[in-house]
């Protein structure tokens, strides 16, 4: 069968990444797939950095927008990030022409998803998003996919790793939030704007991706309660350790009879429990079903390996020809379409 043509927008930590696997695994994946999975075409900022990856053989586009339209990339791959302009500029233009799209932009999804999945639906081509939530850890999947019998009762975890990190190492080390906030942005662990991090904001827009798939509404970021870690001071730490607990950045999404609940906050979390015992820049995802009952997913929720990983699935899926799950309220409203209780007059 023809090959499946790439156009790939964003070489950073997460691109380069994905061009590293399909260079490295060709074969393989074309053994799996049954189709050659070709890069046509490649955009980011600079032309002349160097990625750590040979470029060369590749068309080369400054604008993500002229990527995104040629007529020799079949499926749109944005790696570049941010809520609004090129991301979503591109994204447009590449389901305006029947194109699929992959993308790792949570926050592009939790601002725009509701509409960009919209428009994917009436072009009848797939928005695939398996890297924007939780990295390496396969939860799009497991949520729309291998949950799919079951009517999900509640989505939380972890979603952040560089507040787990900070946490814990508050906790480990006995240093205030001050001084392991500048270490963890020291070893560059922290978003170019810190705040998207410690503010959990990153981790909402996770959740809000997550519990539109979960519930079937639609995505509602600023209905989420949100509050962030700058708060959290040493002393809370100890206290919380006094009386057997630790202090997480955790989200939950649940149905209630008032609609749909979303909170995204610094809780206790028993010492003893998986949550608990979460170390370091992990992720974990706990899954609710009537018929499942708990699901616990646990890995690595950033980084180039784990996140190209989860590129490259929505990769395989679209040259298999499996679209995926869509965000929960279809156009077409075939989907159960619970408002979001923000949404509700
Ligand atoms: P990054 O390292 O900052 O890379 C961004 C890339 O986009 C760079 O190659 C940059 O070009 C390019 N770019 C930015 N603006 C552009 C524009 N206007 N036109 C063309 N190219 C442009 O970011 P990243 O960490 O790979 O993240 C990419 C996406 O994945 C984001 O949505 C992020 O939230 C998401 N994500 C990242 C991780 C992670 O662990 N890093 C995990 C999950 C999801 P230059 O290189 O030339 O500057
Ligand atoms: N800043 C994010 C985190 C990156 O720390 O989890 C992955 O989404």
């Amino acid at each position: 069968s023809d090959p499946l043509r790439l156009g790939i927008a964003g070489l950073g930590t997460v691109g380069a990444g994905v061009v590293q696997i399909l260079r490295r695994q060709g074969a393989l994946l074309q053994a799996r797939t049954g189709r050659s999975l070709e890069i046509t075409a490649v955009s980011a900022r600079s032309r002349s950095k160097d990625r750590g990856v040979a470029l060369d053989s590749y068309a080369w586009e400054d604008d993500p927008v002229a990527l995104a339209k040629r007529d020799d990339v079949d499926v749109f791959v944005e790696l570049m990030g941010g809520e609004d302009g090129p991301a979503k500029a591109a994204t447009e233009a590449a389901i305006g022409l029947g194109k699929h799209v992959i993308t790792a932009n949570k926050a592009m999804l939790a601002m725009h998803g509701q509409a960009l999945a919209e428009a994917a639906e009436a072009a009848g081509v797939a928005l695939k998003y398996e890297a924007a939530v939780a990295g390496g850890i396969p939860v799009i999947k497991a949520l729309g996919e291998g949950l799919a019998g079951n009517e999900i009762t509640r989505v939380m975890g972890v979603m952040n790793g560089s507040c787990n990190y900070i946490l814990t190492r508050m906790e480990d080390a006995g240093l205030p939030y001050a001084d392991v906030f500048a270490e963890a942005d020291g070893l560059g662990y922290l978003e170019a704007d810190p705040q998207l991090d410690v503010g959990g904001i990153d981790a909402a827009h996770k959740l809000a991706i997550l519990s539109s798939l979960a519930f079937g509404t639609q995505v509602d970021f600023g209905g989420i309660e949100l509050e962030g870690i700058e708060r959290v001071s040493i002393e809370d730490i100890h206290a919380a350790a006094d009386m057997g607990y630790k202090i997480k950045l955790l989200g939950v999404a649940q149905m209630t009879g008032r609609g749909l609940e979303q909170r995204m906050q610094p809780c206790l979390v028993p010492q003893t429990s998986p949550l608990g015992q979460l170390e370091g820049g992990t992720n974990m995802i706990v899954l609710e079903g009537d018929a499942v009952g708990q699901i616990v997913l646990r890995g690595p929720g950033a980084g180039a390996g784990p996140t190209a990983s989860a590129v490259l699935s929505d990769i395989c899926d679209i040259a298999r020809g499996v679209r995926g799950p869509v965000f929960g309220q279809a156009a077409s409203g075939l989907r159960a379409a619970k408002p979001a209780l923000s949404q509700r007059a």
